[in-house]
């Protein structure tokens, strides 16, 4: 049956090796003269803020910085970083880093703009008013949040990690220059690159897929399989980085439109429990997750085979589908991702308690390719404990 369905993403979208040299003039399109830049104190050490500042400053630009944003970052640093940007009067937000910057760059755009606090946002479609002009400058090849309307941050008195989904989060602009990601260490390479092929992985598979999510996520899973092990094993290649951002870029814009399912839905209560990086905990609960959710969409599974180039000629639509799990499976080994729950400290009595916090993940669950039930999700856990 034919249903409406919506897509939506960031305006504009500039992309390559020096797209970053290009900030001055986004920032002059749209007449704005005060920048508040949102970044982690890490980017702000390697120089690549530094580069944006200058050429900011060239401009005749005031550049202003908000460099406290940390991992996984509680909601209060958003209200900080907002209210840093009213103190310097500052017209135009530019997020620079992984997904905790960006998050944090989009959240604070709408506070400024928006007279409840923070809280009041978490859930779909409750932030009433537009908010200030952003541009958003990933250094990482991961998240896609530079594309998404979503943001995820950290409550953690009550230990979970809650989004604020909302056509506002779009930035104006989304920059996407390779050599930003060069600097990158393989651990974390292959944690976020992973985050953004189970982004295509879970848009692909998802109940809300369309024939444009497809299209996107098909060519994410193809890029990213493809060049995740040279971007790990050899961090300097710029074409490999330049394949990568791409991947994520498409995995992102899949998944805004699409969603996620149950793989983000079991990472979540585990990263706001034990701290697991977001990428780390998606990879491990990845084959579980799929191997569970392969018979809701045998013939997606089987196609997911060979966009990651795996051999599937005489198979059965199941046997492919396993061969695309055994290769996500082979993939996470290659790239030297913890297989387990126990080396972070998770043990058997907490897992009752972190399947009861996956079945609260609603929101995603309801994508999912296969109903899940509570004694499911113990199970699940189980498997990787
Ligand atoms: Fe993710």
């Amino acid at each position: 049956m034919n249903k409406v369905n919506i897509f939506q993403t960031t305006p504009r979208i500039i992309m390559g090796t020096g797209a970053s040299n290009k900030i001055a003039d986004e920032v002059m399109r749209f007449s704005k003269k005060s920048v508040m830049i949102i970044t982690d104190p890490g980017l702000v050490q390697s120089g690549i803020c530094g580069r944006f500042e200058e050429l900011l400053i060239k401009a005749g630009c005031s550049v202003h910085c908000f460099d406290s944003v940390e991992p996984d970052p509680p909601f209060e640093i958003a209200s900080q970083a907002a209210q840093c940007v009213r103190d310097a009067g500052a017209d135009l937000i530019l997020g620079i880093g992984g997904g905790s910057s960006l998050d944090i760059a989009k959240v604070a755009s709408i506070l400024v703009t928006n007279t409840e606090p923070v809280s009041t946002y978490f859930g779909i479609d409750l932030v009433p008013n537009p908010g200030l002009t952003t541009i958003l400058a990933p250094t990482t090849a991961g998240t896609g949040s530079e594309v998404t309307p979503i943001a995820i941050l950290s409550d953690h008195h009550e230990k979970l990690k809650k989004g604020i989904v909302s056509p506002h989060l779009f930035p104006a602009v989304a920059l996407l220059d390779p050599e930003l990601t060069l600097g990158l260490p393989a651990a974390i390479t292959a944690a976020t690159g992973m985050d953004a092929l189970i982004h295509a992985v879970e848009a692909y598979t998802s109940k809300n897929a369309t024939s444009f999510t497809d299209m996107l996520a098909q060519e994410a899973m193809t890029l990213i399989s493809k060049h995740i092990r040279t971007a790990f094993a050899n961090g300097s290649n710029l074409e490999a980085r330049a394949k990568m951002l791409q991947g994520s870029l498409l995995a992102g814009m899949a998944f805004a439109n699409a969603g996620v399912t149950a793989v983000h839905a079991f990472a979540y209560p585990i990263g706001a429990e034990f701290h697991i990086p977001h990428g780390v905990a998606n990879s491990i609960m990845l084959a579980p997750v799929m191997e569970f959710n392969m018979l809701g969409n045998l013939t997606k599974f089987a196609h997911m085979a060979q966009a990651f180039g795996e051999n599937t000629l005489g198979l059965s639509e199941r046997q492919a589908a396993k061969v695309a799990v055994e290769s996500l499976r082979n993939l996470a080994a290659d790239l030297k991702i913890p297989k387990s729950l126990s080396g972070f400290g998770v043990k058997a009595e907490d897992i009752p308690s972190l399947a009861k916090g996956v079945m609260k993940v609603t929101r995603l669950l309801a994508n999912n390719p296969r109903e899940l039930k509570l004694e499911d999700a113990e199970e699940i856990y189980r498997q990787v404990l």
